[in-house]
């Protein structure tokens, strides 16, 4: 028999994931990290905790199953987007990368989107310039550590700094490339219009592979300290919303993912790259070859739910600790102990900022509606409600431009919660499936290593053989009726809030 690995580079751990070519699971393991937030609206991390991360991942993996090396064919690489890794002329890491949900570079954003022309970037990346995006890290630091950028002579995405470190190779795949703006997402290569009028040099940015590609080989030096085969291929791999969309074969029209990880991302298949009149999806390189997607994204959906049981369930923890369960469980079952709609209680799911349906870094989060009836159960359930929110205002988004959705496969933390699978299928008023695998990104990504090493024809061909729905929640009407009236709240709770929103973070920069 022989097996494909997977890795992960995730925002809270790196997740290896060791699977046969017919897609059974074999083994797996997630090394965690920190995240640092050295200022409100921050988000860093050290890319040295990522490889050392994935060196321990993958001795795991290979130390549980036992699977000699020489059996794995190839692996891939996915990861959290967006972020960026500054490396000197040695390759050495410059300072900590600046990650995906940091929202520092409103300014330099905007001067991108001014300079080059509000309509040409569209016309030229598919997307506007978002704070998430890459392009305004690289600018924020040119303006405000001048003396990294001097030294700065490439940059790369979080798998492909792994991926370097794995191979010695500066690559990345169309997926992530996508989501830079940088990047023209309908050619499918780096955008040179953009980076030379922006100022950032063309050969800063790694090479550019399709995601079942061969990208490069285990070198020695790796092959020592993980373990794996010096000379295996690595493919191209995905960005991890696209490697997830292929781990949960959303790889043809009609088939949509949603899923609750940290983020909560509502993801289609498109043929070509449609855009979004009013921009508030993405449109970016699909992990199939020639193939493109649409992708509402939230910020905080799980990374919500994360932050109550951080803040507030101190106690469900030590219980759950104290009896080996799971802490979510007991927020599961405290959420279904209240009635649909939380008798009104609200939440705004916008902890970190928001990117779909409103690209606001100011946007914040908020309890609306509470009441001397309102006990923790409620303020559990109006999370999970407020991300189910979140979520269907991507789901409208796709209905106006007229993408098709025959099926919702539920994915992430949030689908593993039959109460939260309902809440979403209620709220948007659709049937949720659940397929036979629950690994995520990791999971696609070695798919896609078993396309590129010509044990499977195509990524379609892929996704056949290994995956089936399992599980269906179907939505209950008179829930829909009652979440729509909410929903329509909802909305207008941002409209209301959004001058506040502004002031209040003008406050806090100040008294920082
Ligand atoms: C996608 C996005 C997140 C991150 C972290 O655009 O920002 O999904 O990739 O998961």
């Amino acid at each position: 028999m022989s097996h494909l690995l997977g890795i992960d580079v995730g925002t809270s751990g790196t997740k290896a994931l060791l699977i046969s070519t017919d897609g059974d699971m074999i083994s797996s393991s997630t090394r965690v990290y920190p995240l640092y937030t050295p200022y409100p609206l921050w988000a860093e991390q050290d890319p040295e905790d990522w490889w050392q991360a994935t060196i321990g991942a993958i001795r795991d993996v290979l130390a549980e199953s036992g699977v000699g090396p020489k059996s794995i064919r190839g692996m891939g690489l996915s990861g959290q987007m967006h972020g960026a890794v500054f490396l000197d002329e040695n390759n050495q890491v410059l300072r900590p990368s600046i990650l995906w949900c940091d929202q520092r570079t409103a300014a330099e954003c905007d001067w991108i989107t001014g300079t080059v022309g509000a309509e040409r970037v569209v016309e030229l990346t598919c997307n506007p310039v978002l704070t998430g995006f890459t392009a305004g890290k690289i600018i924020w630091v040119k303006n405000h550590e001048p003396d990294i950028f001097a030294r700065t002579r490439k940059i790369l995405l979080p798998k492909d700094y792994i991926r370097f470190r794995l191979t010695g190779e500066f690559a990345t795949e169309v997926s992530d490339a996508s989501g830079t703006a940088l990047f023209n997402v309908r050619d499918r290569k780096w955008a040179d219009e953009v980076l030379d009028v922006t100022g950032i040099p063309r050969d800063w940015m790694p090479r550019c592979y399709e995601s079942p590609e061969i990208s490069g080989r285990i070198s020695n030096e790796a092959a020592g300290l993980t373990g794996l085969r010096a000379g295996m291929p690595v493919v191209g791999g995905g960005g991890d919303q696209a490697a997830g969309a292929v781990g949960n074969g959303v790889v043809e029209s009609g088939i949509i993912s949603s899923t609750v990880g940290t983020s909560g991302v509502v993801f289609a298949f498109a043929d070509e790259p449609v855009i979004d009149p009013q921009l508030r999806v993405h449109t970016f390189c699909h992990a199939v070859p020639d193939k493109w997607h649409v992708m509402g994204v939230m910020l905080s959906a799980g990374g919500s739910l994360r932050w109550y049981r951080d803040t507030f369930a101190e106690c469900e923890t030590a219980v759950s600790n104290s009896i080996g369960g799971e802490v979510y469980d007991i927020l599961s079952e405290q959420a279904d102990s209240v009635e649909a709609g939380c008798e009104g209680l609200i939440f705004l799911p916008y902890l970190t900022g928001e990117r779909t349906p409103y690209p606001d870094p100011n946007a914040r989060g908020a309890f609306f509606g509470i009441t001397l009836r309102h006990s923790k159960a409620h303020f559990v359930r109006s999370v999970m409600e407020g991300v189910a929110y979140g979520l269907r205002d991507s789901f409208s988004i796709l209905d106006e431009m007229n993408v098709p959705i025959h099926q919702v496969r539920a994915s992430g933390g949030g689908a593993r919660s039959a109460v939260w699978r309902q809440i979403q299928a209620d709220v948007s008023a659709r049937e949720h499936v659940t397929i036979n695998v629950d690994e995520g990104p990791a999971f696609g990504v070695a798919l896609l290593a078993g396309v590129g090493t010509d044990y499977y024809g195509s990524v379609e061909e892929a996704c056949r053989a290994t995956i089936k729905v399992v599980l269906s929640t179907a939505p209950d009407d008179t829930n829909h009726a009652l979440y729509s009236k909410y929903y329509e709240v909802y909305r207008n709770l941002y409209q209301s809030l959004k001058r506040d929103f502004a002031a209040v973070s003008e406050v806090v920069r100040f008294a920082g």
